[in-house]
């Protein structure tokens, strides 16, 4: 017996077309899982519109960004007349949970990064994006607002549906809070960032999750979740490096030529080093060792902005298979969770995009040269096994009670009609 999850998140419309959602309707899975980013927010030009989108037919509907409980429902009405999309909810039961834009970018429980006050009250708009997902999304809940759930699959796996956005988020840190004259407070951002009061959850769903694990009875615990759990620490300077990047990426379109050099060197050199140190090379010297294990968290709007947080969970875990899925990055990865005592926790599988831009748009990179980014990265991150920067596709994870078996499935073209998929990866996971 096997159960066969077709892992998805991430269709932004005007991005491309939804062949992915065609390839996981052809596709053998039993079940779609929807990590969120089912619509997004934006109006007709702005993110996820692209050269293509005009031509393909794809901008926004209504042209606003969507604020009323009427431009939910139209965008919603938008998504679905796609016939991709129509076919896979023909063939395919699915399962869904909300992430950050089905009310708006970076959402977190009293705001979001695309909410400002001449928007009105988050709340109401939040109120009003849920009163919509409810209307076009099954999910069967008691109270619209909780959509944390658990489905049980016999003996093979317990499946615990998350909210890590909505229900009871602390807003997300960010490092440019942090920074003075000298550089990065360190010291002030580690006592944020380690504060035990910070939650990603909220305690009700923490506690609701913890019972949910305690009584499982499926040979796996699997999260169906939104943001990537596995810690991606990276040397603060790659990091630093990645911000000038992006910044120039936001403010001209593309990075210099000189940084984006600068950026190849410094993974050619800091690869090296960690080549040597796990090669136990006794030649390293402790600022060699410095440059590499001095790490900092890549994306705070992760769990890695919620450490305290994800050791609580891993420790919930402890003595069952725990399997996290993952959406919200747009890429694909595949982790080993790693608790801060160095036992394993459990594995991550995380599913690139439907169509929103990856790391091929926030560092302006041609695809074909990111290559060597996702091997460096891959190296880095202790954590981090697999990555693929650049591909639209989704997950297939099969389930049995003796292991799981997982493709990360990419489609060739979301600009010309294809449902035919490659596998660019696959793990399998022993029981
Ligand atoms: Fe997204």
């Amino acid at each position: 017996m096997e159960v066969k999850l077709a892992v998805c998140s991430c269709s932004n419309y005007p991005a491309g077309l939804f062949n992915v959602y065609g390839a996981i309707a052809a596709s053998e899975a039993d079940v779609v899982l929807h990590l969120g980013d089912y619509i997004y927010e934006y109006g007709a030009g702005q993110y996820g519109s692209n050269p293509d989108t005009i031509a393909l037919a794809r901008l926004h509907k209504p042209e606003n960004e969507i604020l009323s409980l009427d431009d939910y429902r139209t965008r919603f009405k938008q998504y679905r007349s796609d016939p991709q999309l129509q076919l896979a909810h023909q063939k395919k039961p699915f399962i869904c949970v909300w992430d950050d834009h089905e009310v708006a970018n970076d959402a977190f429980k009293d705001g979001a990064q695309n909410h400002n006050q001449n928007e009105g009250s988050f709340q109401e708009r939040k109120q009003r994006a849920i009163k919509a997902y409810h209307e076009y999304i099954g999910v069967r809940t008691l109270i619209d607002e909780k959509i944390y759930r658990s489905f049980s699959f016999g003996n093979i796996m317990d499946l615990h549906m998350l909210d890590t956005r909505i229900i009871g988020r602390d807003k997300q840190l960010s490092y440019s809070d942090y920074f003075t004259q000298t550089g990065l407070d360190a010291a002030a951002f580690q006592k944020d960032w380690l504060n035990s009061d910070r939650t990603i959850l909220g305690k009700e769903q923490l506690n609701w999750l913890g019972s949910a694990i305690g009584s499982g009875k499926g040979a796996w615990q699997v999260l169906g979740q939104q943001v990537l759990m596995g810690k991606m620490y990276v040397p603060a300077e790659l990091l630093m490096a990645i911000v000038q990047i992006v910044g120039e990426v936001n403010a001209t379109g593309s990075a210099s030529p000189a940084t984006f050099k600068m950026f190849q060197t410094l993974l050619g050199t800091l690869t090296q080093l960690k080549a040597r140190f796990l090669a136990g090379d006794p030649t390293l010297t402790a600022q060699e060792k410095a440059r590499i294990q001095t790490v900092l968290p890549y994306n705070l709007d992760a769990w890695d902005g919620y450490p305290i947080e994800r050791e609580t969970v891993y420790a919930m875990a402890k003595g069952k298979k725990l399997i996290a899925l993952a959406g919200d990055s747009h890429n694909g990865w595949y982790s080993h969770l790693n608790a801060n005592d160095k036992s394993q926790a459990g594995r991550e599988l995380a599913a690139p995009s439907v169509t929103s831009p990856g790391f091929e748009e926030y560092l302006g990179a041609d695809p074909a040269s990111l290559g060597g980014f996702e091997q460096a990265l891959a190296l880095l991150v202790d954590d981090l096994q697999y990555l693929d920067a650049s591909r639209r596709g989704y997950v297939m994870a099969k389930f049995s009670t003796s292991k799981v078996v997982s493709e990360w499935r990419y489609v060739a073209s979301i600009t010309s009609p294809t449902t035919a998929t490659t596998i660019g990866h696959s793990e399998t996971i022993t029981a």
